[in-house]
């Protein structure tokens, strides 16, 4: 930061560990970009559902990778979550449908899509900075962030949290459903081949089980100040 660039805050961690609204709130806090890379990767899922392409089909989805790259856009407002867009057509919620979600960690495992997504987060993240979240920012996005984090949180908070948001969204799942599909994309997401979900070396560990977003924004805030 000595040199007069911005910090990067690489934030990593399991489905509904707090990583989103936690980005979202430190990158409006510090005035920086905010880089969700979980919605890239959501919008490769959804664009292969519309095009009836199965996640088995690796060349395919490949290319539905480069077309994610070229085209995605994100917005972010003054209030309100980020807003997401594939050139012109606005993808917000339908990035977080049911049907998106139970494919998105099945299109993440493919390597082809994942240089294209790690390319494009590359891409955005200019010398002002920004707060990147995902599950491989600290390992392989931004191996040298100014301050990589690591949030977790207690597997049934993670499933009431998501069971929680998707009732309010108006989402029709059950608390079981919820529950299995956190787990099934947690195992896959860190048992896939390329660049699994882990703790990246020197990261800070929170855990948000019992914490407000606004106490775990204060910690990292506090945690980038002393970098
Ligand atoms: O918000 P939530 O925790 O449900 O997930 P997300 O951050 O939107 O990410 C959705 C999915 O994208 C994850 O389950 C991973 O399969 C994949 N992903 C990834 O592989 N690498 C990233 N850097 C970010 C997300």
């Amino acid at each position: 930061m000595a040199d007069g660039a911005g910090p990067v805050v690489a934030i990593d961690g399991p489905a509904a560990s707090g990583k989103s609204t936690v980005a979202l709130a430190l990158a409006r806090r510090l005035g920086l970009l905010l880089v969700d890379s979980g919605s890239m990767y959501r919008a490769v899922a959804f664009l292969a559902i519309e095009r009836k392409v199965t996640v088995s089909d690796e060349q395919a989805v490949g290319q539905i990778g480069r077309r994610v790259r070229a085209d995605y856009r994100a917005e972010l407002p003054e209030e309100g979550q980020l807003k997401v867009f594939l050139g012109s057509r606005e993808v917000t919620e339908q990035i977080r449908s049911a049907e998106a979600t139970g494919a998105v960690s099945d299109v993440s495992r493919i390597t082809a899509v994942r240089d294209e997504m790690v390319d494009l987060q590359r891409s955005m993240v200019s010398r002002s900075g920004a707060v990147v979240e995902g599950r491989d920012i600290g390992t392989t996005v931004f191996p040298d962030a100014t301050l990589k984090v690591f949030l977790d949180a207690a597997a049934e908070e993670r499933a009431r949290r998501r069971y929680r948001e998707f009732r309010e969204k108006g989402i029709d799942a059950t608390a079981s459903e919820v529950a299995r599909q956190i787990q099934r994309r947690d195992e896959i997401d860190s048992s896939r081949e390329s660049s699994p979900l882990m703790v990246s070396a020197g990261a800070l560990l929170i855990d948000t089980t019992d914490k407000a977003v606004s106490q775990v924004v204060e910690e990292i805030a506090r945690a980038l100040e002393g970098v």
